[in-house]
């Protein structure tokens, strides 16, 4: 017995481990259950009377000696393991902090911004929660007029005087109603509409209204003002024509088309063959809707227009689909460069 117990001794004090595993493969040999200390204290009862004294301390330095042995080691390969979590090895390159882009919509809308302040449009805001006075009635759009149907127009609540916005015209009348001319001042907002989504409408849009009040404004001011801007949106080369039309609010009323910025007004099939674009609604100022708004229609002319923001993103980035603008994958978002 003094033999075996001698033996496991000096097992025990010359073993060496190489990893956390090792040890524990060490503990289970010599201390589990069936581990070699165990068998050795099993074994104990047929030690003769005489010498279980002796024999019996001797297995208890024994188990002392291997737990000690046992905790050593774990306690080594533990202080490695966490050592090499505190190591940062600092001359390596930082992770990328991934900034945002800017929404294509609202680099569309900045340029627009951008562009007609250089001839100086200012910037003006109204509400997205309107009355039927300033998206309707002030811009001589009639009680019957068919935008006012409930199957365009979301309305608030049981009261059929308060509407979301369908227009971003509606805050020509409030700039009215508030300065007198001149005025010149774009208005870019959100717009609301009772359509059902598809890749071609969205129940809410973002258009640009445009307005320029004082004397002698003419159809002519109003031609090149676009055309300017048309250049300046889509490139030099870029040619506008301006077809007759019907809006409540002017009189006269156009649309303006610019060349198909993809096929030069060769005729492809984003133009549908037509070499044109429509890209806004404009017109001279109804006298009627300066009367509304409290401007001498005698003294003032003026021009407006209106363009859909998703409409020259389109065009500019060649998103088909509308309602890749309000979904917010950052797999869209992240193609489209700040440039503004
Ligand atoms: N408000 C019109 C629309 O939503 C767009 C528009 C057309 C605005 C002609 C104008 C304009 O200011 O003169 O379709």
């Amino acid at each position: 017995m003094k033999e075996r117990i001698e033996e496991l001794l000096n097992e025990i004090e010359a073993f060496t481990a190489n990893s956390i595993e090792h040890v524990e493969e060490f503990r289970i040999k010599i201390l589990s259950k069936k581990g070699k200390v165990t068998e050795l204290f099993d074994d104990f009862k047929s030690v003769a009377p005489e010498m279980r004294k002796e024999v019996g301390q001797k297995l208890n330095d024994l188990k002392n000696k291997a737990q000690d042995k046992i905790n050593q080691l774990k306690e080594k390969f533990e202080d490695v393991a966490d050592k090499k979590d505190e190591s940062i090895d600092l001359t390596l390159p930082a992770e990328n902090i991934a900034v945002g882009s800017r929404h294509p919509l609202s680099l569309v809308r900045n340029q627009i911004a951008e562009i007609f302040s250089r001839i100086g449009f200012t910037v003006s805001d109204g509400p997205e929660i309107e009355d039927d006075w300033h998206n309707f009635t002030a811009l001589n759009t009639p009680a019957d007029h068919p935008a006012r149907d409930m199957q365009d127009t979301f309305y608030i609540s049981e009261n059929p005087d308060v509407v979301l916005r369908t227009q971003t015209s509606s805050v020509q009348v409030h700039i009215m109603e508030g300065t007198q001319p001149p005025i010149r001042t774009i208005s870019p907002g959100r717009v609301y509409r009772n359509e059902a989504i598809s890749a071609r409408a969205h129940c809410q849009f973002h258009q640009v209204e445009g307005l320029y009040i004082d004397k002698k404004v003419s159809f002519a001011d109003l031609k090149q003002t676009l055309m300017y801007f048309a250049k300046e949106m889509f490139g030099e080369e870029t040619k506008i024509r301006l077809r007759p039309s019907y809006f409540p609010f002017t009189e006269i009323s156009a649309e303006m088309d610019i060349s198909c910025t993809l096929c030069e007004g060769k005729g492809c099939n984003v133009c549908k063959y037509s070499g044109w674009l429509e890209i806004m609604g404009c017109g001279m100022v109804d006298p009627a809707v300066l009367e509304n708004c409290k401007i001498d229609s005698k003294v003032y002319s003026g021009f407006a227009f209106g363009m859909g923001v998703e409409r020259i993103t389109q065009i500019k980035y060649r998103v088909k689909d509308l309602r890749l603008y309000f979904e917010n994958d950052v797999r869209f978002l992240k193609q489209f460069k700040s440039v503004i």
